[in-house]
C-alpha cells in the first residue's frame, strides 16, 4: 500500500474530528501547507540520533508539560515555569542517574485532547466534548463547542511564539548546566518545601556545577556537549488534518517530515493498526510515540511496532506505557517480553499518570502520589527482570502551584485551592521535584551497562 501526506482518509478515523464548515477548513489546511515549518528536519534526526543513543542505554529521556495546553496560558512566566521545572528535574536525574537527560516538553502544540467521551451532558443537554484549543473551546454552548477551523491557524499561531520564545531562552544561556541558578523557581524558597528538599536540590545543583568546572579545567571536549541544554517539544498528533497539513518533503533528504513537532505521538484512543492516525504516523521520518494502556495484546503491540517501523530503524519509536498501579505488574511483563524477545528497537518510556486517573467524592479527576510512584518503581523492576530497561519518564506537570494530584504534600480537601487544569490532573512544582529526585534514586540502581 502506498503512503501518502493524505492517505489517511482512506482508513476509519477514531476521535473523528467534524468540520461542518468544509471550505473553512480547506482553507485553513491550504494555508498551513504554505507557512513554514515550527521544527526542521535536522533538529529531527538529532533527536533521532539522541533517542537511538537512550535505546542503547546512554541516555534517559525526560518528556512532561500540561496535559492540555491552553491559548490562554501563553505567557511568559507560564512557560518559563514549565521549563525550568523540567530543567530541574533533569539535573536531579543526571546527577543521580549518572547519565545525559534528553528534554522533551509537552509543549508548543499539545492542543488536541482525545476523550474517552465524544459527547458531554449537562442538565439534559448534550454537546460534543472539549477536544483542545485546537479543535473547540472548553465553555459549555454550541457555538464554543462546534470544531473551528480557524483554531488550527491560531494554535499554529501559539506554538510558534510559544516555540521562539523557548529556542530565544536556551539560545541565550538560560539553560545552561553551568548556571542551573536561573531555574530556581520561586518556590524554592517557599516555606511548605520540606527544607530537606530544597537542601538535597541545592546540593545537586552545586555539585553539578563543581563537577563541570572541574571536567573543564581537565580539558574534556564532552563538556560543551553536556552543558549547552537541548530541548525539544512533543504533542499527541490528534488532528491529522493540522499534522498533515504541515507534513512535507524537504531539500537534500528523502521521505516526508512532520514539522509542527520534533516528536509527535499516537494516542492509546487512536493506536488501532488499521486506524487513520497509525496510516499517517507509519509515513513520517519524525521518531514517534506510541502511547500503551493495560488492556493491550501483546502479539498486537508488536504487530504495530512492525507496521509504524518495519525496518527497525534505531531512533524511531517512543513505546509509552501507561498502565496503571493496578495493572502494571500483569499486563507489562508480557508486553516487554514480546517486544524485547522480538529485538525491535524501542525505547521504553513510562507514562504513570494516564493509568492512575480517579474521581473524587466531589467529581474532581485527580491521581495518588503514591500510585505514581508504585508504578514506575514497578515499571524498573519488570524491564530489570526481563533484561530490558527503563529508558525514560513522562509526566503531566506543570511549574505552578496548582493542586491537583493527592499526596506528595496535598490532601483531597486541598484540591480545591487552585485545581487549574481543563484537562487531566497534573504534578505541581513541588511533586515533580519530588518525583525527579525518587525516579533519580531508581535510576541510579537501574544502570544498564552503557553508563558514563
Ligand atoms: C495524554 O497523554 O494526555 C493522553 C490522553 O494519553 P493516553 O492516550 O495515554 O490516554
Ligand atoms: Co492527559
Amino acid at each position: 500500500m502506498t503512503w501518502s501526506v493524505d492517505s489517511w482518509k482512506a482508513r476509519p478515523l477514531a476521535q473523528e474530528i467534524h468540520y461542518e464548515d468544509t471550505a473553512g477548513a480547506d482553507a485553513v489546511v491550504t494555508k498551513l501547507r504554505q507557512l513554514p515549518p515550527l521544527v526542521t528536519s535536522w533538529e529531527i534526526e538529532r533527536l533521532k540520533k539522541l533517542v537511538a543513543e537512550a535505546q542503547a542505554g546512554k541516555r534517559f529521556l525526560l518528556q512532561g508539560g500540561d496535559c492540555a495546553e491552553m491559548f490562554a496560558d501563553c505567557k511568559p512566566d507560564i512557560i518559563t515555569s514549565k521549563l525550568k521545572i523540567l530543567l530541574q528535574m533533569s539535573l536531579v536525574l543526571v546527577h543521580a542517574g549518572k547519565i545525559p537527560v534528553v528534554r522533551v516538553g509537552r509543549l508548543a502544540g499539545q492542543y488536541a485532547k482525545p476523550r474517552s467521551k465524544l459527547t458531554e451532558e449537562r442538565d439534559g443537554v448534550v454537546l460534543p466534548s472539549y477536544f483542545g484549543d485546537l479543535i473547540n473551546r472548553p465553555d459549555f454552548t454550541p457555538e464554543a463547542r462546534r470544531a473551528d477551523p480557524r483554531a488550527m491557524l491560531d494554535a499554529y499561531g501559539h506554538a510558534a511564539l510559544t516555540l521562539n520564545f523557548v529556542r530565544s531562552l536556551s539560545d541565550g544561556g538560560f539553560a545552561d548546566l553551568h548556571h542551573p541558578e536561573y531555574w530556581d523557581l520561586a518556590f524554592l524558597s517557599r516555606a511548605d518545601l520540606p527544607p530537606e528538599m530544597r537542601e538535597e536540590y541545592t546540593q545537586t545543583s552545586h555539585r553539578l556545577s563543581e563537577a563541570l568546572r572541574f571536567m573543564e579545567a581537565l580539558g574534556e571536549t564532552t563538556v560543551d556537549e553536556l552543558t549547552s541544554v537541548e530541548f525539544y517539544t512533543s504533542h499527541e498528533g490528534l488532528n491529522l488534518h493540522y499534522e498533515s497539513a504541515q507534513t512535507r518533503t524537504v531539500p537534500r533528504r528523502t521521505g516526508h517530515y512532520l514539522l509542527t513537532t520534533h516528536l509527535p505521538w499516537i494516542g492509546e484512543r487512536t493506536r488501532a493498526v488499521d486506524g487513520a492516525h497509525v496510516e499517517f504516523f507509519r509515513g513520517i521520518e519524525n521518531v514517534v510515540g506510541v502511547k500503551i494502556g493495560s488492556n493491550v495484546d501483546p502479539a498486537d503491540a508488536l504487530n504495530l511496532l512492525e507496521f509504524l517501523n518495519p525496518n527497525n530503524e534505531a531512533g524511531k519509536l517512543v513505546l509509552i506505557t501507561r498502565m496503571g498501579a493496578a495493572h502494571v505488574q500483569r499486563a507489562l511483563p508480557p508486553l516487554v517480553d514480546r517486544i524485547h524477545r522480538a529485538k525491535r528497537k524501542v525505547l521504553w518510556v513510562c507514562d504513570p499518570m494516564h493509568g492512575n486517573t480517579i474521581p473524587t467524592a466531589n467529581g474532581l479527576k485527580t491521581r495518588s502520589f503514591d500510585d505514581i510512584l508504585f508504578e514506575i518503581e514497578q515499571t524498573f523492576a519488570i524491564h530489570h527482570d526481563s533484561g530490558s530497561f527503563l529508558g525514560g519518564v513522562h509526566f503531566e506537570l506543570t511549574g505552578e502551584d496548582v493542586t491537583e494530584c493527592v499526596g506528595g504534600g496535598l490532601t483531597e480537601e486541598d484540591l480545591d485551592r487552585n485545581y487549574a487544569s481543563v484537562c487531566d490532573p497534573r504534578l505541581n512544582y513541588r511533586q515533580a521535584l519530588e518525583m525527579a529526585f525518587r525516579v533519580g534514586h531508581w535510576l541510579g540502581r537501574a544502570k544498564p551497562s552503557l553508563r558514563f
